[in-house]
């Protein structure tokens, strides 16, 4: 498939840069008025129109792009898309002043979500996921990662990973599997915490890394759910599985979530609404990714990740959507890097590079996603025709996208 006439052909990282570290994540690198060659599933060639050659400018399956920008899939490394159902009841709730714990504690929030998971066969729940999937797609995305964590037993995890298990196999999108048991404590061990972490760390994970259903291990790692001590347990425990850790930290507090997290070698750190100088200081002397979830503070209402602190201690952040029922019922990568450039005070290059190779290395793939280089793979975006790369966010709540490639070919969901 050949584009020509493209405005800018946004992303073009070198192939092998595969994350984009504080400063650097200024430089979004474009070229203007371009053509771009796809071949089967792969990006085989771009350059310059006024240096296209004939043999190329000659080739049939052609877009044009007059006036419009191709990006590279928006990459979303933190989704729990695979629910039973929505949570609007604690809409009316948050609006009349109950805080996110408040919700939680009167029988809403994660537990609610476990309920209604336990009583989901996996056909419904994978009939569900696949509308939302196809939505987010839609939008722009082309990579995912989706966690369990509304099962809280052992056959209710299995379940929503095997669910994501179907999904990989069935969607043309890369989409990496977390596993999450250690969202919250269920009912029945509320006064046996020890007790649900045996169950995680000697009947979940074997059975788990039997079945290989999950890439990753998370743990909600925050006051009223799981400790710090806890944390470290259980990403040991999923480390002798091979399980890298991406996790829930400091979304309320500051827990010592970061610290627990880099300590174990964490791929990324999420949320970050709270921070102090130390843990920027950690983050700084690490290799972990900070990935910020912005939709989810502005749902809530609380706090914005200080990502300016962040980057200027030469950190990676990644953007991402945090899709699930409770805190951030949004897919939307657009409206995300708005909230990035709005809320977070990053500029669109940076936010555009947060969304798209940081958030693809922060799922280990951004040697073929994430930016456009010869060889990567064919999964991007052609907008509306706009004025500049700024529109995108700018122009927030409203979606520019107009044509959505993957593998190399036109997607129609
Ligand atoms: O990322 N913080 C923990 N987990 C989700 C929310 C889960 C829920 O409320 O259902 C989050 O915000
Ligand atoms: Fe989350």
């Amino acid at each position: 498939m050949l584009i020509t006439n493209i405005k800018g052909l946004v992303g073009l990282h070198p192939k092998d840069k595969l994350v984009l570290r504080g400063g650097e994540m200024k430089n979004l690198p474009v070229l203007e008025n371009a053509w771009l060659l796809l071949e089967d599933d792969l990006i085989k060639d771009f350059g310059k129109m006024s240096e296209i050659p004939s043999h190329i400018a000659n080739l049939n399956t052609q877009i044009s792009g007059t006036g419009k920008y191709v990006f590279p899939s928006w990459c979303d490394s933190h989704t729990h898309i695979v629910f039973a159902a929505s949570r609007e009841e604690e809409f009316a709730m948050k609006i009349q002043g109950k805080t996110y714990e408040e919700i939680a504690a009167a029988g809403g929030g994660i537990l609610n979500s476990a309920g209604k998971m336990q009583r989901a066969t996996e056909e419904e729940l994978y009939e569900s996921a696949s509308i939302r999937l196809k939505q987010m797609i839609l939008k722009g995305t082309g990579a995912v990662e989706i966690k369990s964590g509304y099962g809280l037993t052992l056959e209710s995890e299995i379940k929503m990973l095997r669910v994501i298990k179907r999904l990989k196999a069935d969607f043309p999108i890369s989409i990496k599997a977390t596993f999450l048991a250690a969202h919250a404590f269920p009912t029945e061990y509320k006064s046996n915490q020890k007790g649900y972490i045996d169950l995680i760390i000697n009947e979940m994970l074997p059975k788990i890394a039997a079945e290989n259903l999950a890439d990753y291990i998370d743990v909600f790692c925050e006051k009223g759910f799981f400790s710090v001590e806890q944390t470290d347990e259980v990403l040991k425990a999923g480390a002798k599985f091979g399980l890298k850790p991406k996790i829930h930290a400091n979304q309320l507090s500051v827990s010592g979530a970061v610290e627990v997290g880099i300590k174990n070698n964490a791929i990324s750190v999420d949320h970050l609404e709270e921070t102090n100088q130390e843990t920027i200081l950690a983050l700084k002397n690490s290799q972990t990714i900070a990935t910020l979830l912005p939709s989810c503070s502005f749902y809530l209402g609380i706090s914005f990740a200080d990502a300016k602190s962040i980057i200027a201690a030469n950190v990676a952040v990644a953007l991402a959507t945090d899709y699930n029922p409770g805190s951030t019922p949004s897919g939307n990568m657009n409206f995300v890097v708005s909230l990035g450039c709005i809320k977070l005070k990053m500029l669109p290059e940076q936010a555009i590079n947060a969304a798209t190779l940081n958030g693809a290395a922060a799922m280990e793939i951004s040697k073929e996603l994430g930016s456009i280089a010869v060889g990567k793979k064919a999964n991007l975006f052609i907008t509306k025709p706009m004025p500049s790369i700024a529109y995108l966010p700018y122009s927030f709540g409203e979606t520019q996208i107009e044509t959505v490639i993957l593998n190399g070919k036109i997607y129609n969901g």
